[in-house]
């Protein structure tokens, strides 16, 4: 069944095509018709879990991986996940046949330059799973693609031989030295690009690794798009929980939803240091003082 929501994506009834293990992840194909055609890079998915009869009422946001439009299953999806919860632990335990009710592709994706640019994608962890259909895109454009990803130790990086495929230079990074360079990716980042001389920085991963990222390509003078994983409970923009800080073009500070108005924002507008709180001055925001 597939039921077309106002906002462009759809909800659709995914069949499992297959699952499998890479590093401490799983990888979940899906069947999702209609989603494949609409996707771009930086894209999510909601997906319902537990079965008909869960108490788990919210669905679980994951970035799209990858899509396929046509071949033997129609359209398909992967996404790629840390068996960390409930809502996870329950997708890790299906089977091929098994079915998943779909929504997306939902909120905002990477902004892609419009000239052929020199770009550094940064992640961590699972983090890198819509970057390699996003170095695809930049690719098409012309644009040099080089490829920083880092996690705690070897098994928790994902995608490293997708990067090795698509980029100009893959740098790897990991907290306890098990392969690549020891330390973080914004250790590393620097030098990248020095060497690369960026103009944009694309990152994906937990919030205190997009705050340094951020910081780091603003030093350097280049651009930076950060995809955002703030807790989401609707995923459609009603509920309010997504919120964080961001300065606007007008130089004011409104709280946004990263399901509808992310989860990419650029980096150098994020109030990184006040995310989990509504700043004094916020539009909208209480007034110290006030009655
Ligand atoms: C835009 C976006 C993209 C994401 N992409 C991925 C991905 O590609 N792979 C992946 O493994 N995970 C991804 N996550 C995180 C993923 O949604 C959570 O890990 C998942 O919801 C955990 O569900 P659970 O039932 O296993 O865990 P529980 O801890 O039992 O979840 C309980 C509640 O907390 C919320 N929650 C818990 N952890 C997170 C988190 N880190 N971020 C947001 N909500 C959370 C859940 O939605 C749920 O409502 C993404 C999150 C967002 C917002
Ligand atoms: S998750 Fe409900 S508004 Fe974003």
């Amino acid at each position: 069944m597939t039921v077309q929501t106002r906002a462009g994506a759809v909800q659709v009834t995914g069949e499992v095509i297959g699952q499998r293990r890479a590093g401490d992840y799983h990888v979940l194909t899906l069947t999702a018709a209609g989603i494949p055609e609409l996707a771009r890079p930086g894209h999510f998915v909601a997906l319902s879990v537990g079965g008909p009869h869960t108490s788990m009422l919210l669905r679980r946001a994951f970035s799209i991986y990858s899509v396929q439009s046509r071949g033997v299953y129609g359209g398909t999806l992967e996404i790629v996940f840390a068996a960390q919860g409930k809502g996870t632990e329950w997708l890790a335990r299906l089977h091929r046949h098994d079915t998943v009710d779909i929504v997306g592709p939902l909120g905002r994706p990477f902004a892609l330059p419009k000239e052929p640019v020199s770009c550094v994608l940064v992640a961590g962890g699972y983090g890198s799973a819509p970057m390699f259909s996003l170095a695809d895109a930049l690719r098409a454009r012309g644009c040099r693609v080089d490829v920083v990803l880092g996690a705690s130790t070897e098994s928790k990086l994902f995608g490293v031989l997708d990067a090795k495929r698509i980029a100009a230079s893959l740098t790897l990074t990991t907290d306890d030295g098990s392969v690549g360079e020891r330390g973080r990716v914004t250790d590393a980042l620097p030098a990248v690009l020095r060497r690369t001389d960026a103009d944009v920085v694309y990152a994906c991963g937990p919030m205190p690794m997009l705050q340094a990222v951020a910081k780091v390509a603003a030093d350097h003078g280049a651009y930076s798009q950060c995809a955002v994983e703030e807790s989401m409970a609707c995923g459609i923009g009603v509920c309010m929980t997504c919120v964080l800080p961001v300065v606007g073009d007008d130089g004011v500070t409104r709280m946004l939803r990263s399901c509808v108005d992310g989860p990419v924002f650029r980096g150098d507008r994020v109030r990184w240091d006040d995310v989990g709180t509504i700043p004094e001055g916020t539009l909208g925001g209480p007034v110290s003082g006030g009655h």
